[in-house]
């Protein structure tokens, strides 16, 4: 009986074994089309720590352990940014081709990360970061005329979409709710990035080097968290004929104008349908509207396309980085508010008069309610900045003793 010694296409060195990292193990275990890939060895903070089963690699602490494996390919899934960023770097220099899906080392450092990728002719691909199970970013890194947007609008964090989604149909608490996208691998490690917003500014930073050529401080993004958004709002947003999602926005057909957070979008918008924790991308160019749509996060969608950036990379199809980035701020876009009003009301046209003084004028509003000695309603205001709507929002609750929510509007897409 002959033994045959199959060799693997290609080594990867692992940097990271959590949850998308076990189901990147398994899937490769799994993998039944021949001569697939293998995992060399996996660099980890605890290599006691149970991954499930199906999770037999061989761990390390130490990365020079890693690396005297000679690996074909680098896999980062630490997450964060340092020492993610250091090993990148390093093993870039080394020139290993590196697959990652860490958006906050991309939003921070991808200036760095891109330079050395380019200074040592190696791949850094990371299709993984934004819209996690959806790939776009190396088709389009490879097609520069399609990637020609000036304006994109998006759902980019699955956990919130989730959230807000089971508090809106199943009335879910949001910790409830929070907790179920935990459970599923959906949320960060500290999921205050994602109900806070930081997650989806990160991946909009990501896309805005993509898309727009532009390197943005993720200071310069306005970010809002879903945080308090309540029943109230899912409410009102319903009546209003529309829905509260966690959407990014940034134009650059001028100045650079982005924002990341909970917005009111209309019922016929092509952002409503995007349910639970699935992501959409749509992207504003000269030749039309482009629409993707598909699971944002989880560790199965996510390794799997981490797994098809290694085959790649070994295929030698990898687009190269873009070469330069202009470094840009980001203003405010003036937008639609949905106001939600809720206490002891004064009267409409008091409200209206108010809101009138402030230069904010009302488009729309819900049937005013009242339960229990307390009242609600919903308003849908004209495009106006949010330092006007901050300032009528305080002023009313000082003179009247009322809540009032404001919640960006998206308008209408012709
Ligand atoms: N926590 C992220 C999300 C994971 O929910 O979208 C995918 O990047």
């Amino acid at each position: 009986m002959s033994t045959e010694v199959v060799l693997a296409r290609a080594r990867i060195g692992l940097l990271g074994c959590g949850n998308v990292g076990s189901e990147l193990v398994r899937l490769l275990t799994h993998q039944t089309n021949g001569p697939g890939l293998q995992i060399t060895r996996a660099l980890v903070r605890d290599p006691s720590r149970f991954r499930g089963e199906g999770v037999d690699v061989p761990f390390t602490t130490v990365t020079e352990d890693l690396l005297a494996d000679r690996p074909d390919v680098i896999v980062e899934l630490l997450g964060g940014c340092e020492p993610a960023r250091q090993l990148v770097v390093d093993a870039l220099s080394r020139r290993i081709p590196v697959v990652t899906a860490n958006k906050s080392l991309l939003a921070r450092h991808g200036r760095e990360l891109r330079e050395a990728a380019r200074r040592h002719h190696v791949p850094l691909l990371y299709e993984a970061a934004v819209l996690a199970g959806v790939p776009f970013l190396g088709t389009f890194a490879r097609r520069p005329l399609a990637a020609g947007a000036h304006a994109l609008l998006g759902i980019v964090n699955g956990t919130s979409n989730f959230v807000l989604t089971q508090c809106a149909r199943q009335g879910l608490e949001p910790q409830a709710a929070l907790a179920d996208a935990q459970r599923l691998g959906y949320a960060e490690p500290d999921p205050a990035n994602d109900i806070g917003g930081l997650d989806a500014a990160e991946k909009l930073v990501v896309l805005l080097q993509h898309f727009a050529g532009r390197e943005v401080a993720l200071s310069s993004v306005e970010t809002r968290g879903i945080g308090d958004i309540a029943q109230l709002h899912h409410a009102l947003a319903a009546e209003l004929g529309g829905a509260i999602k966690p959407v990014i926005t940034a134009d650059w057909t001028a100045d650079l104008r982005a924002f990341a957070g909970p917005a009111f979008v209309p019922a016929s918008h092509p952002l409503h349908g995007v349910a639970g924790v699935d992501n959409a991308l749509l992207l504003e160019t000269a030749r039309g509207r482009l629409l993707f749509q598909g699971p944002g996060a989880g560790p199965l969608a996510t390794a799997a396309t981490v797994i098809d950036d290694v085959h790649e990379v070994v295929d030698g199809v990898a687009a190269r980085p873009r070469s330069s980035l202009t470094p840009a701020g980001s203003r405010e876009q003036k937008t639609g508010w949905l106001i939600a009003l809720a206490g002891r009301l004064p009267s409409s046209l008091e409200i209206a008069d108010y809101l009138s003084a402030h230069a904010i004028y009302i488009r729309r509003s819900t049937e005013r309610h009242s339960a229990d000695g307390r009242e609600w309603q919903g308003l849908l205001t004209w495009p106006c900045a949010r330092e006007t709507v901050a300032r009528a929002r305080h002023g009313i609750e000082a003179a009247s003793g009322i809540s009032v929510g404001a919640i960006r509007a998206l308008e209408t897409l012709r």
